[in-house]
């Protein structure tokens, strides 16, 4: 084998060194025979565009191994970069050397060229990746992770691991998986009826994370700016194509801030994002474009825009006045539901909306109490074609008022002292959100399954893979 150092595809096609002698290593997404030689289509994951390679029937292994290389085989190619003659292919690879790392026996390798449903690929998680649209996903997911960091950086925010193991329950929903290093076919055959969580590994009954904000709460209340970006569990029993049972969700927490600095934040951070993503991963976006959602560039394009705020009175009002039939029924009071929201980003104000000031009833013990007394400081950020993308408020930072919402909520006080001494000592205004990770990869690739945002997907009755 020439010894020689191989490069990505991606760099060779934006910058391509005509007349080099190159190496690449990938594997064959397409070959079409012609008399003398072969054209093969080779991707190495770097960018969308496979590229080119002419295999000429002089190569010592033509007749033996190349004429029989099916889609999927893995392959090391050494060869000359020419300009192409043919029309919409600017660069092809002359081999003057071609081994097989591995086959992929075309009676059983399940991606053949042909287009794949989305559900099929779903069944094969561990191949998908292979596919453009997997590819291009996975790459758009890569870089709006880097640019999510980048933001908060560039504005002063410290990154903060938040525990994935936790005792206590930020939502208030009860969605929480239990984690036990308990026996528990041994605990099924013991005649106590009652499980003895003192004698498990923590003393007492931990289960993991559903927001790492309350712990944000308490390095912001000490660095000032916080941010934390990590893996969330919820063992909510809804199966649509919104939800997961582990998914990541970007939390920033800022002290000195009030429920219109959380506004602004969350409008800026989604603004950078995609003005970031349409920079750096134009290929990508255009695979979803053409083949996924036809107005998909233009929406985020739009996203540019000032977004539309209103209180959730306001936004009821709009509901109420409207002329579509909801199947939820609409009333002060209610939670929005994914109707209510596609309406208004959808149908009314055609970009993303701001509702703020939702009823307390609705919302957890943590958010500040309005003057009104029926409202709290809460906020959602819901966008066209998916609805809630972010869920955020200011923080009740009174000692007092939050001890009294605690007991409205049924949350016991002995387990949270340390979240009430932040109130005892030094207590600011503080506020933050929760941005859902798939959510934004949702919008920024206009896919509707949310399994098809996350390599491997964790919803009711399916953790295979
Ligand atoms: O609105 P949520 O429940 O807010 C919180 O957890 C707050 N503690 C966040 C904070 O203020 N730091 O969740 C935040 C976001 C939602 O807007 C949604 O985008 C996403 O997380 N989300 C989910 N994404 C996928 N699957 C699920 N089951 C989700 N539940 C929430
Ligand atoms: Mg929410």
């Amino acid at each position: 084998m020439t010894a020689i150092s191989s490069q990505r595809i991606k760099k060779i096609i934006s910058d391509p060194p005509w007349g080099a002698t190159l190496e690449i290593k990938g594997w064959l997404k397409s070959k079409r025979d012609a008399k003398d030689f072969s054209f093969l289509d080779v991707g190495d994951g770097s960018c969308i565009q496979g590229l080119q390679v002419i295999a000429d029937s002089s190569l010592v292994n033509y007749q033996r191994e190349i004429k029989k290389l099916t889609t999927g085989c893995s392959l090391r190619i050494v060869g000359v970069l020419q300009k192409s003659p043919a029309q919409g292919q600017n660069a092809e690879l002359i081999a003057q050397e071609i081994s097989v790392y591995g086959w992929a026996d075309p009676d059983h390798y399940p991606l053949q060229k042909k287009k794949q449903s989305f559900e099929f690929l779903r069944s094969i998680p561990h191949l998908r990746g292979r596919t453009n649209s997997m590819g291009a996903m996975i790459r758009i997911r890569s870089r709006l992770s880097y640019a999510i960091h980048q933001f908060f950086q560039e504005r002063g925010f410290h990154q903060l691991h938040t525990p994935i193991i936790t005792t206590s329950d930020c939502e208030g929903a009860g969605e929480m998986f239990t984690l036990t290093a308990l026996d528990l076919d041994q605990l099924v055959a013991s005649p106590a009826k009652k499980v003895d969580y003192s004698a498990d590994f923590f003393g007492q009954k931990a289960s993991l994370t559903v927001s790492g904000q309350l712990e944000a709460e308490t390095y912001a209340q000490a660095l000032g700016n916080v941010y934390t970006f990590g893996p969330t569990f919820r063992a909510e029993n809804s199966n649509t194509s919104r939800h997961l049972a582990e998914f990541w969700m970007v939390e920033p927490e800022m002290a000195f801030c009030d429920l219109e600095g959380d506004m602004n934040l969350a409008e800026e951070m989604l603004q950078f994002l995609i003005a970031d993503l349409v920079n750096s991963c134009p290929d990508d976006l255009e695979l979803f474009n053409r083949f996924v959602d036809k107005s998909l560039m233009t929406r985020l394009a739009k996203i540019k825009e000032a977004f539309t705020r209103l209180s959730y009175s306001e936004a009821i009002d709009h509901l109420l006045a409207s002329k579509q039939a909801f199947e939820y029924p609409v009333s002060w009071g209610i939670d929005l539901q994914t109707e209510h929201e596609k309406y208004l980003t959808d149908s009314l104000f055609q970009r993303p909306v701001i509702v703020y000031n939702y009823p307390k009833n609705i919302k957890p013990f943590y958010m500040r109490d309005n003057d009104d007394g029926k409202t709290v400081a809460a906020m959602d950020v819901l966008i066209p074609g998916i609805g809630e993308i972010i869920g955020g408020s200011q923080r009740e930072e009174r000692l007092d008022i939050l001890q009294q919402r605690m007991a409205e909520c049924g949350v016991a006080e002995e387990s949270y002292q340390w979240y009430l001494d932040l109130r005892r000592f030094g207590s600011v205004p503080h506020a933050g959100f929760g941005l859902g990770f798939e959510r934004l990869v949702l919008f920024a690739t206009g896919l509707s399954n949310i399994r098809d945002v996350i390599p491997f997907p964790r919803t009711p009755g399916s953790a295979a893979i």
